[in-house]
Order: C-alpha cells, then structure tokens, then sequence
C-alpha cells in the first residue's frame, strides 16, 4: 500500500510477481471504491489459493443499513476495482461469488490468463484514482 491512497504508481505493477503479489497490487484500487457512507466495509484475506472479500461487519450500521445491502453494494465496487485494474494489467479474472446468507465471505478472485482491455476499459481504469462522489 502506499501512503496516499491515491498516489498508485501503476508501473510497480508486480509482472513478474507471482498471483499473491499481483493481486495484493490490485488491493491498491479496490480501497478507492465508492462506499455507503465512506463505511468501507470490505476486509481482504490473500492467501496462495487467491484472494477472498469479505463484508466487514463491523464498519456497517445497524441503524442505516440493517440488512447489509448498501455494504454488499459497496463490497462489490470495491470487487469491480480490481476487475478493471486486472483487464488494464492484461489479466483476466475469475470471480466466484459466495452465498451471503451464509457467511461474510462475499468473492473469491483469482486471475485468469491474458486479457485484451479495451479502449472504455483502460478509460475506466485511470478514473479510478480521478474519481469521487458529487453530490451535485
Ligand atoms: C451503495 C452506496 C450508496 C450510497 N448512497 C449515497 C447516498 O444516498 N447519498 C450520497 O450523497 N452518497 C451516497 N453514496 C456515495 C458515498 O457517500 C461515497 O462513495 C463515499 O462518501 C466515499 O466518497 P467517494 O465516492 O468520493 O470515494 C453511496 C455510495 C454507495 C457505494
């Protein structure tokens, strides 16, 4: 990670870094997803098999989101971020969704081989680091 969150040097994308290192690079944009209330419920757990999003329970009220869905909304921004982070790196992603009535574990992602970006994805991509909420 790196101190401003913002400030991503997308040229340290780890090539040459096996999967836990490339998908602990993509962790970088997911941190940048839109979230209920800037709540940002999302935990990561990386591990040789891949990696797992979990809803972080803690981070979500209650009061103003009793069932979780605006948490799950954003825990699934937070999965799109790496998806179009890993098509603009040139890899394709496998995302196996969890049945959240049973667990907190929400996705498990691994990448998937060669992926061909195109031109809207990469557009996508670099307003990830550009892109906030307006309320206008
Ligand atoms: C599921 C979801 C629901 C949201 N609901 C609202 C809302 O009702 N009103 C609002 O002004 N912003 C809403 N937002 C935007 C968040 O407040 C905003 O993403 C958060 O403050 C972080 O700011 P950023 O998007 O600039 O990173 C929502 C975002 C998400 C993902």
């Amino acid at each position: 990670m790196v101190d401003n969150v913002r400030e991503i040097k997308d040229g340290l994308f780890p090539f040459n870094g096996d999967e836990l290192h490339q998908l602990s690079f993509l962790l970088n944009y997911a941190i940048l997803a839109p979230s209920h209330y800037n709540a940002q419920p999302w935990r990561s757990r990386l591990s040789n098999n891949g990696l797992d999003i979990i809803l972080d329970k803690q981070r979500v009220s209650r009061f103003v989101d009793p069932h979780s869905r605006e948490a799950v909304i954003s825990c699934g921004a937070a999965i799109g971020m790496i998806e179009v982070a890993a098509h603009y790196f040139g890899f394709a992603v496998n995302i196996n969704y969890e049945n959240t009535a049973n667990s907190d574990l929400l996705a498990h992602i691994n990448l998937a081989g060669h992926y061909d970006p195109s031109a809207d994805e990469n557009a996508w991509f670099h307003a990830i680091k550009i892109r906030q909420t307006n309320r206008k």
